[in-house]
């Protein structure tokens, strides 16, 4: 039940959102995030990564939001470890991700480099999980048993993600390389968490390879996790996998365990689907 005030009005108790996919280099993604507005001064807001390909975009889009939401928590998409042309920030790798940590400090804006906060409203506590643990490349194309024969499939089907000509590792030699440390880490973090203490596991990838079964072009699932996290909803006490990257808003179980794919995606996208979806209610979900 919402508290209420002395003086009888309802106090709205705050809502745990989650979104992601923003896009905001198309005009179209910017004026929807223009006008998200939380229903009340207490919501929390997940943006689970592709914000955009430009640090200052990134900057504009989570200092809007760091102004409206109660907290916000990031994590990255592979859009945000693009080093383009486009962008005159021209870091690469961990250098361009630890550059957008610091913009996000400045702004207020929890990431995964933070002691992970406690949601401590309706459907809580739990323990909001933000991860960055990107790609290997061991979702593979059907038929195939490595990473080079995945790989060289894609390429001939001519299904290859842009990462692979923007996303760069540094100092990391390979994509796979900075995922399995990345992983080491996170581990590490994650085996200090008290037993039974219910987490929100945050990522712009699933953390299991059932969701990107329904991709149009199989091969593109080895751009979009890992199989080195499909038992950590069960093994991290996960009340809920919130993700992004395959532009298929969705609620999905597995093992019991509540899967949401939150993106907003690309206006030729949401167009066919009666505008941009807003952010998500994770607690209280909409079942709940
Ligand atoms: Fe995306
Ligand atoms: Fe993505």
């Amino acid at each position: 039940m919402p508290a209420r005030r002395p003086g009888g009005a309802r106090l709205m108790a705050g809502r745990l959102y989650a979104i992601s996919d923003l896009h905001v280099g198309y005009a179209e993604n910017r004026a929807f995030v223009e006008s998200l507005r939380p229903d009340s001064p207490s919501d929390w807001l997940i943006v689970a990564g592709d914000v955009s390909e430009r640090v200052s975009d990134i900057e504009w889009t989570l200092g809007l939001l760091a102004d409206r939401y109660e907290t916000v928590v990031w994590v990255p998409g592979n859009h945000e470890l693009w080093t383009t042309p486009k962008d005159p920030v021209t870091l690469r790798g961990e250098e361009r991700y630890r550059h957008l940590v610091d913009v996000c400090r400045r702004l207020g804006v929890l990431t995964p480099e933070d002691p992970y906060p406690l949601w401590r409203g309706e459907g809580g506590p739990v323990l909001i999980v933000p991860l960055f643990v990107l790609y290997d490349y061991s979702f593979r194309a059907p038929g195939t048993s490595t990473k080079e024969e995945s790989l060289a499939v894609a390429y001939e089907a001519g299904v290859v993600c842009t990462d692979e000509r923007f996303l760069h590792p540094d100092p990391y030699p390979t994509r796979d390389a900075w995922c399995r440390a990345r992983i080491e880490e996170t581990e590490r973090r994650l085996a200090a968490k008290e037993d039974g203490v219910r987490t929100v596991l945050v990522n712009h990838y699933p953390l299991v390879r059932e969701p990107t079964r329904i991709l149009r072009y199989p091969e593109f699932a080895q751009w979009c996790g890992t199989e080195l996290t499909a038992d950590w909803h069960l093994k991290y006490d996960a009340a809920a996998v919130i993700y992004g990257h395959l532009h298929i808003p969705r609620v999905t179980h597995h093992d019991g365990v509540r899967f949401e794919e939150v993106s907003v995606g690309y206006p030729r996208e949401w167009r066919s689907w009666d505008g941009p979806r807003g952010p998500r209610p994770v607690f209280p979900g909409e079942s709940e």
